[in-house]
């Protein structure tokens, strides 16, 4: 006689969408006695753990905040030290990103970025276009209060230009305008180095997502540490404003 087979639990839904605010390079730095751009660059290798640890986790869209709109006050030198680092990061790691099945999108307002960067950003996004494994979304040069001032101007020139009804206005519409069109909404938030705040980071699209604060530094931030912080997201109850029964 066979035995009826146990079904096993139901195991809650891995988040489909993980986007990280990697802070903490700097304090790493600091606590070495090393310039803030030497943070950055070990920063740069928590980045490729990370990204290779998204399949085995269920991730299907990982975005990274990489560089606010806010970051461009911060001194020349570490500016261009960190441009460096995306022009180094994007040469050395497309070729493998592209044939892992990866896709690159960046978002933010790249007419503060330089030439050569516009260029290979453009390449990395034609590139890896038709990859769907992961879906690699680099912040750069972005800020959330940006990126619905401009999908404002975007639909107010519709509705001037007689195209568009106001009173059609809706969450669709204004999500379709912003620079994450076609990306569903973050369903985790990380962010590193202890700070509890969302620095201008996808305001719109975080509406109901779930935040987990973590002390590390963004440096040493790995992938157990991004396997605890799911681990944790499974546990989470999301309600969206219903009563949870
Ligand atoms: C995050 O690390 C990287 C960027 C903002 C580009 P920080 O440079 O903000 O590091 P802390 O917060 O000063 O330690
Ligand atoms: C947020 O970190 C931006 C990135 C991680 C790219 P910041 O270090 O710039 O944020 P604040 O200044 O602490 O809010
Ligand atoms: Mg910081």
């Amino acid at each position: 006689m066979s035995q009826p087979v146990a079904s096993p639990a139901l195991e809650p839904a891995p988040p489909r969408h993980v986007a990280i605010i990697m802070d903490g390079n700097g304090r790493w730095a600091k606590a070495r006695g090393l310039p803030r751009n030497l943070g950055h660059r070990q920063g740069v290798d928590a980045v490729r753990e990370v990204v290779r640890a998204c399949r085995g986790l269920g991730i299907q869209y990982l975005t990274l905040y990489a560089f606010s709109s806010e970051n461009w006050k911060r001194p020349q030198t570490e500016v261009a030290g960190l441009m460096d680092l995306l022009r180094l990061y994007i040469r050395r790691e497309l070729n493998e990103l592209a044939s892992a099945g990866v896709r690159i999108r960046v978002i933010g307002d790249r007419s503060r970025l330089a030439a050569d960067i516009i260029e290979l950003i453009a390449e990395a996004e034609n590139r890896t276009a038709e990859n769907r494994i992961l879906t690699l979304v680099i912040a750069l040069s972005y800020g959330g209060q940006d990126e619905i001032v401009s999908a404002c101007r975007r639909i107010a020139e519709r509705v001037a230009a007689g195209t568009l009804d106001p009173d059609r206005i809706d969450a669709d519409i204004v999500a379709a305008n912003l620079h994450t069109t076609g990306i569903p909404d973050p369903d985790l938030v990380i962010r590193t180095s202890g700070e509890q705040r969302l620095s201008n980071f996808l305001l719109w699209q975080s509406a109901y997502s779930e935040l987990i604060f973590v002390d590390k530094l963004w440096p040493d931030f790995g992938q157990s540490d991004l396997a605890a912080a799911v681990g944790e997201f499974q546990r989470r109850d999301r309600r969206y404003g219903g009563s949870g029964d």
